[in-house]
Order: structure tokens, then sequence, then C-alpha cells
């Protein structure tokens, strides 16, 4: 049984856990305002708010996700909200005003996305910048009708909600007609229902369905006894010992959020920002992006560099294994049939540490890597004294580069050893040509990288001259 709460109607049902929560929307409870476009998560049209408890402040956090490729399981104990739920009087809300009045509003499939990812913007008083409105909208991506429009209606929006920070409660959001009455009293209902019990026995394990339903959604709904890990308890990123731990469903937003990782990572937003999009960072568990073992995967990448431990869980023992020794060939991964990722563990950069993370890709934002790549030194005294280096697109494998990250062990950072380290590079890698590029594009893509990685973080010892 899968219980949430449905805008104001608390759901109890049996139906397929595996069919996408769009369509219990659309088919079962007839709320056609979701609209399903791309069903790949690329657009944003099936968008909608979900609310989970958070139990320490009593209170319900909200972020937005694409219902078409997240199943009906994940819905359970939380409170999920479509366009219907926010204006139920049939009166225009501030951020619909916003859109109306700067003539921003899309074709009648795009527009009820924008009005949830705005609302999202307006439900978390701890967003308040146009850079973090143009994030909660970035996964929209048709604006056939302008862009212009859409960020006058998103600064309007903001000039309505700005300074009022931590203060902007949800009273005040109900009082000014952002949201309606019925939130108020949402956690109290979401603290009654039961968390669903872990489904141990079952290694058929769906997380955030962001690969899975793109690849397979067919399939799923044919499959019995699969195990829903993002209902089963809430994520978690513990900082804890100078050691990062993720729990088996944390997500990258989970990352994005963390503050003491941003401590560490200043420019982890930035870094985080170029994987997919916010919608779908909310429901991308990291141990998905692992063993979906994607040649390209950014998070793979992002955590080879970080060199993190994995714990895999069978139903009868545990074993770690290195990040980098997981990946075994093209889509195939370390992990046994009965055994599952239970929890992810990397080391935080420290004082003396130097990261950067770079992807190459056809569009900027929300689009999949040609060539991807992350780097960590530790350095004392001018002298590399530890270093990994991954890169991505140019074998099966997401790929921890071995003898280069071996080479610039006691190494000075100075034009001579990069210019060797490229020559080690080039011995060590072997692309293939596919869709993304041939083979020469993408090693030359290779060097380019590397060599941005050096011109970021040493720019007084390498010259963007010097490495052209
Ligand atoms: C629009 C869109 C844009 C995207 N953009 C990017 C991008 O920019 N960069 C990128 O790297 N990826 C991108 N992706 C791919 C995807 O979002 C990521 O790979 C994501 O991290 C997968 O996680 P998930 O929770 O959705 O996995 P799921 O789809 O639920 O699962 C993927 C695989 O992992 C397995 N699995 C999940 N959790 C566990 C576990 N704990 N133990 C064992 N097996 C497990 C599942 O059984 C399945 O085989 C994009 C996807 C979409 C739809
Ligand atoms: S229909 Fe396009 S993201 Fe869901
Ligand atoms: S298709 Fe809807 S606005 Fe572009």
């Amino acid at each position: 049984m899968i219980e949430f709460i449905l805008n104001n109607k608390i759901i109890k049902t049996d139906a397929n856990e595996s069919i996408t929560l769009v369509d219990f929307i659309r088919d079962d409870k007839g709320l056609k305002g979701t609209k399903i476009v791309c069903r790949e998560g690329d657009c944003a049209a099936c968008s909608v708010l979900v609310g989970e408890l958070d139990v320490s402040h009593n209170s319900v956090k909200y972020h937005t996700i694409t219902s078409c490729i997240s199943p009906l399981a994940n819905a359970h104990g939380k409170h999920i909200v479509t366009i219907e739920g926010l204006n139920q009087n049939h009166i225009l809300t501030p951020v619909q005003n916003s859109i109306k009045n700067n003539n921003a509003t899309q074709c009648g499939f795009c527009t009820p996305g924008f009005v949830i990812a705005m609302t999202n913007y307006c439900l978390n008083p701890s967003l308040n910048s146009e850079e973090q409105m143009l994030d909660c909208i970035g996964g929209n991506i048709c604006r056939c009708t302008g862009y212009v429009s859409l960020v006058k209606a998103a600064k309007d929006i903001i000039s309505q909600t700005q300074n009022k920070g931590e203060k902007y409660q949800l009273q005040e959001l109900i009082s000014e007609g952002f949201i309606p009455e019925y939130f108020a009293g949402m956690a109290l209902k979401l603290a009654t229902i039961e968390p669903k019990i872990p489904n141990n026995h079952s290694s058929n394990i769906i997380a955030g369905g962001t690969d899975l339903y793109v690849q397979k959604a067919d399939e799923l709904l044919l499959r019995n006894h699969a195990r829903f890990i993002h209902s089963e308890s809430k994520s978690s990123v513990k900082i804890q010992n100078g050691k990062c731990i993720l729990s088996a469903n944390a997500t990258v937003s989970d990352l994005f959020h963390n503050p003491e990782l941003i401590r560490s990572i200043p420019e982890l937003h930035d870094f985080l920002r170029l994987v997919s999009s916010e919608p779908i960072r909310n429901m991308a568990a990291i141990a998905g992006n692992f063993v979906n073992a994607s040649p390209i995967a950014d998070m793979s990448i992002f955590c080879l560099a970080l060199d993190a431990e994995l714990t895999l869980q069978s139903s009868k023992n545990s074993r770690k294994i290195r990040l980098k020794d997981f990946f075994l060939d093209y889509k195939k991964t370390a992990l046994q049939k009965d055994e599952h990722i239970s929890q992810i563990v990397f080391n935080i950069p420290n004082k003396s540490a130097y990261f950067n993370f770079e992807k190459i890709s056809k569009r900027r934002n929300l689009d999949i890597a040609t060539v991807n790549s992350a780097i960590y030194l530790e350095i004392k005294n001018d002298t590399v004294l530890k270093a990994n280096i991954a890169i991505g697109g140019v074998a099966p494998i997401p790929m921890y580069l071995t003898k280069c990250s071996e080479f610039l062990i006691n190494k000075e950072i100075n034009l001579g050893t990069l210019k060797q380290l490229l020559e080690i590079l080039n011995q060590e890698i072997s692309p293939i040509s596919d869709v993304r590029g041939t083979a020469d594009y993408k090693k030359l893509l290779a060097n380019q990288i590397i060599k941005q990685h050096f011109l970021k973080l040493f720019p007084d010892s390498i010259k963007f001259e010097e490495v052209l």
C-alpha cells in the first residue's frame, strides 16, 4: 500500500508501484494539468512539487521533480502538489500573475511546469537570488515564447519575496495567496504516515528512476518485488571526522545543499550545475549514477577523483570496494547479483587540497558530456603528495587515470610536469569514435580538459599562452 498526500487529499493505493507518478496523477486521479511531453525528464512539463517532512523543524521542505520518470512508489510519505493544488479558488497566484503580467506564458504544455518551479522558489526561504530562481527553472527547457519575458517574470516574483529571508514563513505565503490554506497542516499529516519497510530481499533496486525510466519504463511495469530505496528512509549526507558519508539513496541535490561540503569545495555549485537539471538532481542517486556505469557519468568521474569507497551489502555480508575498482567493463560493475550499494564514503578535501571538475558537452547545461574529468591533488612545499585524476568519454568505463595519477606524485607543478603528464595521458587513454565525436576529437578534448584543470588551479605556475 502506498500512502501519500496529493494536493489536499490523502491517497492510499495498491496500484502498481512502478507506474510513473504522472500516469497515476493524470489517469487515476484525473488531474490533467500536469502535462506529458518528452517522458524522459528533459522538459519539466510534468513537474510537481514534492514535500518531505523535516522532523527536526516540524516542517515540510519542498522541491520539484519530473513526474514522468518517477515511480509512484517514491511518492510514499510525501506531499505531492500538482498545478491544481496551487490555486484552488480559481484565482491566479502571485506567481501566475507575474507570468501573465510579463507576457511570459508559454504554451499550455509548458506553463504549468514553470508555475510549479517558480512556486518552489517561493516555498524555500533560503532561496533569495536571481541565480537560484534560474536554477529552479533550469529544467523547464522550452522557452518558445521568450527567455526575456520569463526572466522578467522571475525578477518580479523575486521582488515580491525578497529580503524576507528565513522569516518568510508558510503563513505569509498562504496569506499572500502563493499557496492555499491546506499547506499549513501538512507536517502533522505527513507525520502520521508510516515509512515503507525495506524490501531487503530484492536486489532489483529503483532509486530516483532517472536512468531506469528513460531506458526501460515498460519493462519496469512488469517487474515484481522491486525495491524502492527513495521511499524507505530519508536520504542523508553526513560529515564526520573529515569524511563525507552518503546513504544509499543520497542524491546529487543532497550534495549540492550540504553546507560543510560547500565550505570544503567552494565551487561545488558551479560543478554540480553542470549535472542534469534541478528536478533531476533532486531525484538522481549518486549510487544510481555508479551502477548505471555510463562511461560519461558525471558523479562517477567526480567521486573517482575523490577516491570514494563503496560498501556493497548483500543479504548475508558486506564488503568494501574502491570506486576505481568498481567499473570492470562497458556497463559491467563489480556488484554481485544480490548486492546493493549501502554507503558511499570519501574524504572531504582538506586545506592543502586542490579539486576541480570539468565537463565538455554540446550544450553547457542539461546535456551529457562528450568528455568530462575531475582532479584531486594534495600539495605540500610545492610538491604533489597525493593525486587522483578521472576522465570520462575516452574508455568503455568512467576511467581512473592510474598512470597519470602515479606520475604526479613528488612532482612540482610547472609547465614541464604538465607536458609529461599529457604524454602519459595519451598512452593511457584509447577513445573510440561514436555519436558524441571521433576518437581524435575526444583525444584532443582529453588533452584540453587536463590543461584546463591546471590553468584553473595553478594560474601562477601555468599560463594560458604556454599551453596553447
Ligand atoms: C534529463 C536527464 C538528464 C541527465 N543528465 C545527467 C548528467 O548531466 N550527468 C550524468 O551523469 N547523468 C545524467 N543523467 C542520468 C541520471 O540522472 C544519473 O545517472 C542518476 O544519478 C541515476 O540515479 P537514479 O537514482 O535515477 O538511478 P535509477 O535510474 O533509479 O537506477 C540506475 C541503476 O542503478 C541501480 N541502483 C540505484 N541505486 C542503487 C544502489 N543503492 N545499489 C545498487 N544499485 C542501485 C538501479 O538498479 C539501476 O540499475 C540524466 C538523466 C536524465 C533523465
Ligand atoms: S514530460 Fe518532459 S520531463 Fe516529463
Ligand atoms: S513547446 Fe511549450 S512553450 Fe515551447
